[in-house]
């Protein structure tokens, strides 16, 4: 049988919340957290019921779950609509001017929109995809930059029923055609071009590609941004700004059932055929409305900046949707982090007095290459609360966001979660929850995880295993969209009835969950099962490394050796010295059993291009394999290629 996996890194450092923070805070003490979750787990219908009152409903539900392993209902019978929960909903008291999208282009073009102007172009829009003959319950696909036209598309579609499928601007026209053909969706709304790092991307160039040869797709909806010259199929595509002379602004938002499916997402985790993540109306909306409330703490005068693309979950659930169902103002950026210099960021936080910015580790690994002085110039202090998600955040990389960005004054939320759970499952409360750098601290209420070894025993304190969640929540997925089978086989048969997450954990003491990366990466030395995010953090606490990434290679001997890629901080010199000081700094922090065989220095590491590190790739390339599989999340080829040529 296989032994569980092992943790050896020890951080002891703990973070409480700050006093003035807790007193102003919806949730102010652990106490208050610890009582709230209790309640929440065992009357999770009382619980939730509470939660979906605050919102609007056309119709209210009979009973607040169904469940029928592994297929769950969440207020059964109940009617809504999740654009009018957005945005009508606010229209009534002093959120109507209240600025709904603060936007910024990357070539330093702004907007603002209100609630009211939010409501009125969406309502346009929705008119105009009626006008195209997109009805309740077809598929349509938006591959947009991120212009406050994607969030128009997306309510306008929710407004009517339609199904949206977001695809991210950076996807080529297979991804595309791939997607279509999935869910067999009959129009694309788009753009001539987006801008990224001062280039045009030639979005509507990659949709005539991906339509070659005849698909499902019967209209293209153009919106102009860039400018640059496309191509009109007459009969098949169409000018956003064109369509909008033929509407007015009236349009009422479709009463749809509780269960009614409001998107479909790709995501490919970092391995195999994209699946289709299917979300619905009622659950998820009070998942992403509740969680935005009480993990951002989000208070009226906020200013809420997530710096996801919209082509993400995390777009979805916290720049779009979560943030305008609580009446937030949310901020949305166009490009990259470093256009036209590394300070971009710094300079809208500036700029907007961001209150709350939440971002991805792999933006703050970045920042801290690229150096301190780039932030020095900008004043922060607007911040009050920060968010971390998409990757296990390295402690020392913790720190750096908290002293660096945050002056030491703004808690952090780690919050663990994925494009399947809708929502943020594990996190700090940010008034009540005491932080340690590098664990996503506690249970958000209503979720039920547990670590369990490979019979699905729950293993005890700092014992690695796999991550589960043993009940229903209400943002979770429905399904992988058209294929039941895929959905049950691989999300609920292996631990029956609960919920694999595949990710490998362990809790602490204090019952905190410390993620230590995908079971899939999991290295296997000695007989010892280690996790890659261990090793990493441990090499990122080096005041030389920026970034790194740990595999395994086959080795006779110990079963398997420890390669790991390490990127440096700029002006750091790759010498054979330091390979083996990094060597000896990993021996020390974790132990022996954990020092890597190799060390190799990379420029950059192969990623996904929401950021992730592609470990499955570095391992092919560490065996001296070549990389063979599905590479077409990753977001930078010549990466690999000069990974590939590493050799010494
Ligand atoms: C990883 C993103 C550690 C994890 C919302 C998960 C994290 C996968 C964290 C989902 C975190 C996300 N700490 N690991 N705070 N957040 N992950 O679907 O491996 O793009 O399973 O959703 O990212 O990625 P996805």
């Amino acid at each position: 049988m296989e032994k569980n996996i092992e943790s050896h890194l020890k951080e002891t450092r703990v973070f409480k919340p700050a006093r003035a923070f807790a007193k102003n805070a919806r949730v102010g003490s652990l106490e208050d957290y610890r009582r709230m979750y209790r309640e929440s787990i065992r009357q999770p219908e009382k619980f939730w019921a509470r939660e979906a009152r605050e919102l609007r409903w056309q119709k209210p539900w009979k009973k607040v779950l169904e469940w029928k392993a592994p297929f769950a209902k969440w207020f059964v019978g109940g009617k809504l609509n999740v654009a009018e929960n957005c945005l009508d909903r606010h229209l009534q008291g002093p959120r109507r001017n209240k600025a709904a999208i603060i936007w910024e282009g990357e070539p330093g073009d702004k907007r603002i929109l209100t609630y009211q102007q939010l409501h009125r172009e969406v309502c346009r829009f929705a008119n105009v995809l009626k006008r195209n003959k997109i009805r309740k319950g077809d598929r349509v696909i938006i591959y947009l930059p991120a212009i406050p036209e994607a969030a128009i598309a997306m309510l306008a579609c929710a407004r009517i029923g339609a199904v949206h499928s977001v695809v991210f601007g950076g996807f080529s026209a297979d991804s595309i055609r791939d997607r279509i053909a999935d869910c067999g969706a009959t129009a694309v709304i788009t753009a001539d071009g987006g801008f990224r790092r001062g280039a045009v991307v030639p979005l509507k160039h990659n949709v005539d590609e991906a339509l070659q040869g005849g698909t499902t797709i019967r209209r293209v909806i153009v919106f102009r941004r860039a400018g640059n010259e496309i191509h009109i199929e007459e009969g098949r595509d169409v000018w956003w700004h064109r369509e909008l002379e033929y509407v007015d602004a009236h349009c009422p938002a479709v009463p749809l059932d509780s269960e009614h499916p409001l998107y479909i997402l790709y995501t490919s985790g970092s391995t195999g055929k994209p699946k289709g993540i299917l979300h619905t109306t009622g659950g998820y909306l009070v998942g992403i409305y509740s969680s935005t409330k009480y993990v951002f703490d989000l208070r009226e005068d906020d200013i809420y900046w997530c710096t996801a693309d919209i082509g993400w979950v995390t777009g979805h659930s916290y720049v779009v949707y979560g943030p305008l169902a609580a009446g937030a103002t949310t901020v949305m950026y166009e490009g990259a982090p470093n256009w036209p210099e590394p300070d971009r960021f710094w300079r809208i936080i500036e700029e907007y007095a961001v209150s709350i910015l939440y971002t991805a580790p792999t933006a703050i690994r970045a920042f801290i290459r690229w150096g301190d002085q780039w932030l020095k110039k900008h004043d922060l202090s607007s911040l009050r609360l920060l968010g971390t998600v998409g990757e296990p955040i390295n402690p020392e990389a913790w720190m750096w966001y908290h002293e660096k960005i945050g002056g030491g004054r703004c808690p952090i939320v780690d919050t663990w979660w994925q494009t399947e759970t809708g929502a943020i499952m594990i996190t700090p409360l940010p008034g009540a929850i005491p932080t340690k750098p590098g664990s996503a601290t506690l249970p958000f209420f209503g979720v039920d995880p547990v670590i369990v070894d490979q019979r699905g025993r729950e293993v005890g304190p700092n014992v690695g295993g796999k991550l589960i969640v043993r009940r229903p929540w209400p943002a979770m997925l429905r399904n992988i969209y058209g294929d039941k089978g895929r959905y049950q086989k691989q999300y609920w048969s292996e631990f029956k009835g609960n919920y694999l997450t595949g990710d490998g954990a362990r809790r602490d003491r204090d019952g905190y969950f410390w993620i230590v990366g995908r079971i899939d990466d999991v290295l296997n030395v000695a007989g010892h099962r280690l996790g890659t995010s261990e090793i990493e953090s441990a090499l990122v606490s080096h005041p030389k490394v920026a970034e790194a990434a740990a595999v395994g290679r086959p080795d006779e001997l110990k079963g398997q050796g420890v390669v790991v890629f390490v990127t440096l901080k700029s002006g750091v010199n790759p010498t054979p010295s330091l390979k083996k000081e990094l060597r000896g700094h990993v021996g020390t922090h974790i132990g022996a059993i954990a020092k890597p065989d190799e060390v190799r220095f990379a420029e950059a590491l192969p990623k996904t291009r929401s950021g992730k590190i592609m470990r499955r790739l570095l391992k092919e390339i560490a065996a001296g394999r070549t990389v063979t599989g599905d590479t077409t999340t990753l977001e930078d080829f010549s990466v690999l290629a000069k990974l590939g040529s590493a050799e010494e």
